[in-house]
């Protein structure tokens, strides 16, 4: 198949859902341009997508679960905004633009933040009946993974620990607590939604479940390395700075090469993990691979 082509028609099915429920313009007008601004900056869509693959996987048809797979991008976005603030990694350039709280100032850009966040639990607690195969009780069941995926016992605890962790000695078990949670856990959301939506079995779950986990700590370990290693224009990100705040990095602890080979050693396991599910299963596995070899 041709994961580049793949890719493109799914990102573009979530930029025209994410446009068509944001066009309606609301007061203050500086936060709907704020949330507008970073969320229509660009980005890869690599969770929505992976929310769409794992039920197309399941045996859904993508267009059903549009509005729960686009409000993970809200959320992600959310995180990247709050990431970039001055309290936080005090970056000035995100998505090749300058950072939200560059152009509308802190207060707003927090607030953006934390409006996305809300409006992704809008969109998730809509039953939008587009199929039968979703009931009211896997809806139930989804929200409740993201949120702890999101909060405290994932994403928001994982990015408390990377800022708790800057200037400190490394440490193995911090790291992977600090990787798993600030990206592992939403990724491993994302690929979860697909096969609660299309009510897969336990096994199918726990599949995607590892394979969600695995993927996940990969994405985190080859950002790591583009901090590094990578081209600012193409990532859209400033490169350096995690080691300028000192960042627990895979790369700071094991090098370039080792961090490479760790993360092709986790989609290693994404595939084996992958290959018990059926057919439609390539576009995941297609997917575990283009995270190693991404530029952005
Ligand atoms: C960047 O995420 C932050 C991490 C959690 C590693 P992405 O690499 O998915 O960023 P966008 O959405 O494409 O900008
Ligand atoms: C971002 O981690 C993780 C979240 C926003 C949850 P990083 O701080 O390492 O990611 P970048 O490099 O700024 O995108
Ligand atoms: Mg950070
Ligand atoms: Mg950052």
């Amino acid at each position: 198949m041709n994961i580049t082509a793949y890719l493109k028609e799914k990102k573009e099915l979530i930029d025209t859902f994410l446009e068509s429920h944001f066009n309606t313009p609301f007061v203050p007008a500086v936060l709907n341009s704020a949330m507008g601004y970073s969320l229509f900056a660009g980005g890869k869509r690599i969770r929505p997508i992976l929310a769409l693959a794992s039920y197309e996987t399941c045996g859904g048809i993508a267009e059903e679960i549009l509005p729960y797979a686009a409000s993970l991008e809200f959320i992600h976005t959310y995180s990247l905004i709050h990431d970039d603030l001055p309290a936080m990694d005090n970056d000035d350039l995100r998505r090749g633009k300058p950072t939200n709280h560059k152009v509308f100032g802190e207060g707003i850009a927090i607030l953006a933040g934390d409006a996305l966040l809300t409006e992704a639990f809008y969109l998730l607690s809509n039953h939008t009946h587009r199929t039968s195969r979703i009931t009211h009780c896997s809806v139930l069941k989804m929200i409740r993974e993201v949120a702890m995926a999101a909060g405290a016992h994932g994403m928001v605890g994982g990015q408390a620990q990377d800022i708790l962790s800057e200037n400190e000695t490394l440490d193995s078990a911090s790291l992977s607590f600090i990787h798993t949670h600030k990206t592992g856990a939403l990724i491993t959301a994302s690929v979860r939604m697909g096969g609660i939506l299309a009510n897969a079995n336990e096994k199918t779950l726990h599949a995607l479940t590892q394979y969600g986990e695995n993927i996940g700590l990969a994405f985190q370990i080859i950002d790591d390395v583009l901090n590094v290693q990578g081209d600012s224009r193409e990532l859209g990100k400033q490169t350096g700075s995690d080691e300028r705040m000192e960042k627990m990095t895979y790369t700071r602890l094991y090098g370039i090469d080792l961090s490479k080979k760790k993360a092709e050693e986790l989609v290693n396991n994404a595939l084996d993990v992958v290959q018990s599910l059926s057919e439609g299963a390539e576009p995941l596995r297609e997917i575990a691979r283009y995270i190693i070899r991404r530029r952005n």
